[in-house]
Formats: C-alpha cells, sequence, structure tokens
C-alpha cells in the first residue's frame, strides 16, 4: 500500500511519526495533529465496534431479538418500542447504530485532512460497513432471526473491528509487505482464527440462545459442531504456538514477538470461558465474556499479521524513507 501511493502534496507528506531529525516548525505541528485524530478515530472505531458486538449480544442473551419484531419501524405504526423490557433492550441496540456512524463520519474526515490516500481508502471501507451492518441487522428481525443472518451479522462486526485496526496500524505508514516463513505463518495463524470465529457462529446458530423463543435454529447437532470448533481452536492455538516459536527463532523486531505472544494469551483466556460455558449450560453472562474475547481475538490476530508483515515502519527524509524499528517508533511516540 503505503509505499505506492502518491506522496501527499501538503505539509501531511511529513511522516506521521514526524522525523526527530526535522525541526519542529509551525508547518509541521498541524500534521501531527491530524495524525493524532486519526489514530484516535481508529481506536475509536476498535473500541465502539466491539462495544457494539456485546450489546448486540445483550440482545441475544436476553431473547429480545424481536423486542422491536420490525425494521426499520420498531412496531408496524412506531419508531420507538413499547414500554416493554425487550422492546427497550432491542431499540437501545439500534440507537447504538448512529454512535457508531458519528464515529465513522469522523474518521472519514480525519483521513481526508491527513491527504493520505491509504488512509482514504480503509477510512472509506470502515465507514460502509456501518450501513451494511445496519441493513444486515434489518434483515434478521425481518427473517425472524435466521441463524445464517444472526451468523452474517457477527462476522461483518468482526470484519469491521479488523479493518478499524488496519487503519489505524497504517497510520503509521508500515514498510512495504515482507515474505518468509513468519509472514506465512502469519497468515495461516489469520486464517484459522477465521475459520474459528465462523464456526462459532455455526455453534451458537445450533445452540439455545436464538434471540427469541420462537426463532428458527439451524438444525446442526450442537455436540458436533461445538466439537469442530473446539477442533479448529486447537489448531488455531497449535498455528500461533509455532508462529510465536518462529519469531523468537528468526530474531524478529521485539513488539511482533511481543504481539504474538498476546495473542496466545488471550486465545487462552477465550478457551478457557469456551469450555466453561460448554460445560456449564451455556450460562448468559459467559456466552456474553465469549462474544467480547471473540472481537478482542479479531483485533489481536489482525495485528499480529500486521506487525509480522510489516516489522518496521518508515519515516520520510529529505533524502528518501529509512526503516524504524517498531521499538524505536514506540519509544518514540511514548
Ligand atoms: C480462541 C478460541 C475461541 C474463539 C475465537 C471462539 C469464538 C467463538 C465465536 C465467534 C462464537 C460465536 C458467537 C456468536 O455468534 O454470538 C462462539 C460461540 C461458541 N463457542 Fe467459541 N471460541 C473459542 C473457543 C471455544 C472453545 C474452546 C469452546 C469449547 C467447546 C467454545 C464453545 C463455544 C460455544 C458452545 C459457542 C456457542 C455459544 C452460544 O450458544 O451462543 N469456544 N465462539
Amino acid at each position: 500500500m503505503s509505499h505506492t501511493d502518491p506522496a501527499p502534496t501538503s505539509s501531511a507528506a511529513s511522516s506521521p511519526t514526524s522525523s526527530p531529525t526535522s525541526s519542529p516548525t509551525s508547518s509541521t505541528e498541524p500534521v501531527d495533529r491530524r495524525l493524532v485524530q486519526i489514530r484516535v478515530a481508529a481506536w475509536a472505531s476498535i473500541v465502539a465496534n466491539i462495544v457494539i458486538v456485546v450489546t448486540g449480544g445483550a440482545v441475544r442473551l436476553t431473547a429480545s431479538g424481536l423486542g422491536c419484531p420490525t425494521w426499520p419501524r420498531c412496531t408496524s405504526t412506531s419508531f420507538t418500542p413499547e414500554a416493554h423490557l425487550h422492546g427497550i433492550i432491542e431499540f437501545s441496540n439500534r440507537m447504538l447504530t448512529y454512535v457508531l456512524v458519528a464515529i465513522a463520519i469522523w474518521t472519514v474526515v480525519a483521513a481526508w485532512r491527513t491527504g493520505r490516500r491509504d488512509l482514504k481508502r480503509v477510512a472509506v471501507w470502515l465507514a460502509l460497513g456501518i450501513p451494511a451492518q445496519a441493513v444486515l441487522g434489518g434483515i434478521t428481525v425481518l427473517t425472524d432471526l435466521n441463524p445464517w443472518i444472526v451468523a452474517g451479522h457477527m462476522i461483518l462486526s468482526m470484519a469491521l473491528i479488523c479493518t478499524a485496526v488496519l487503519l489505524l496500524q497504517r497510520v503509521a505508514r508500515p514498510t512495504p509487505a515482507r515474505g518468509g516463513a513468519g509472514v506465512v505463518l502469519a497468515w495461516l495463524t489469520f486464517a484459522a482464527g477465521w475459520i474459528v470465529i465462523y464456526l462459532g457462529t455455526v455453534v451458537t446458530g445450533a445452540g439455545p440462545h436464538a434471540g427469541d423463543a420462537d426463532a428458527p435454529r439451524n438444525g446442526l447437532d450442537p455436540l458436533q459442531v461445538s466439537q469442530l470448533h473446539a477442533d479448529a481452536v486447537f489448531l488455531f492455538i497449535g498455528v500461533s504456538v509455532g508462529l510465536l516459536v518462529c519469531l523468537v527463532a528468526l530474531r524478529q523486531p521485539r513488539a511482533a514477538v511481543r504481539a504474538a505472544a498476546v495473542l496466545l494469551v488471550v486465545e487462552a483466556a477465550q478457551s478457557v470461558i469456551g469450555f466453561v460455558q460448554y460445560f456449564t449450560g451455556l450460562p448468559i453472562v459467559l456466552v456474553g465474556a465469549h462474544m467480547l474475547g471473540s472481537a478482542v481475538i479479531a483485533a489481536t490476530m489482525t495485528w499480529v499479521l500486521l506487525h509480522v508483515r510489516h516489522p518496521e515502519v518508515t519515516t520520510q527524509h529529505p533524502g528518501g524513507e529509512r526503516p524504524q524499528s517498531d521499538d524505536a517508533l514506540a519509544t518514540r511516540s511514548a
């Protein structure tokens, strides 16, 4: 990406990390501010998309999925719910969409202000995901919580979280993608993570928390699909361990090794929650925590892949670009 994009023409052409060798003139300060803004906006997008996974989970787990029985109105005659708990829960989740819209617009504006085409492109994709998610949420209601549509709704949220992480990483202007064993393993880890997430949504579709007492189930055997989901988790953890060992053996930058180690810790915690919820009859608090864990895993596995693929960030100098290690960047931006 970034290295093929034309250099920004404005003062935004200076590095997002603003080189320490460049004198802190007044013209570079606004650039730094714009980069801080896009970084904050990207963080807000990550957090907001994770929060809506949890609040969407609350709708499903309190059987409030059809608290508003139609869409885009809540009832056939009103945009607001009648005064009952399920309606209020579902309606509150719908209202959160507006918070996401506001954050998405802020992110696009912040990306535009940097003058960087790579950031604009990712921010626009992220913003387009919000109306797509609103429509998919509507289809979910109109199909009486069809489990495959509910699964698609969850998957799209996960994809938006991954995209928000990509945006955050690109602010630091990563170097061109690398190849090698570490990168192959990072891709395998990312792919395995997606398989686990997809199979998790299939388990949910077979399970008892449909979002409404009358909602259809996907008809698969919960025991068998849970087994498949857990098998995929073992694969995911196996390749993640392989990745960590490989990064250490190849003496990859500390930030990449740290990211892979963090992913393993999050996977272990999520697996414990998964097993405990399974053996305790799926209490809603644990299922909600498992949904939160899934969102955090989607973010972390993307972060790992990006760190391994682009282990350095570049900073622009009058004479060209000079690679700089992650750790040096972290020290500087701290
Ligand atoms: C890294 C590890 C794991 C990840 C990333 C993960 C991810 C997911 C996801 C994304 C869902 C779907 C949530 C939804 O659609 O609302 C799910 C559901 C589920 N997972 Fe996992 N999972 C992991 C480990 C496990 C383990 C080890 C078990 C043990 C059997 C497990 C059991 C379940 C069950 C039973 C459900 C269905 C919950 C329901 O009925 O709503 N998970 N998981």
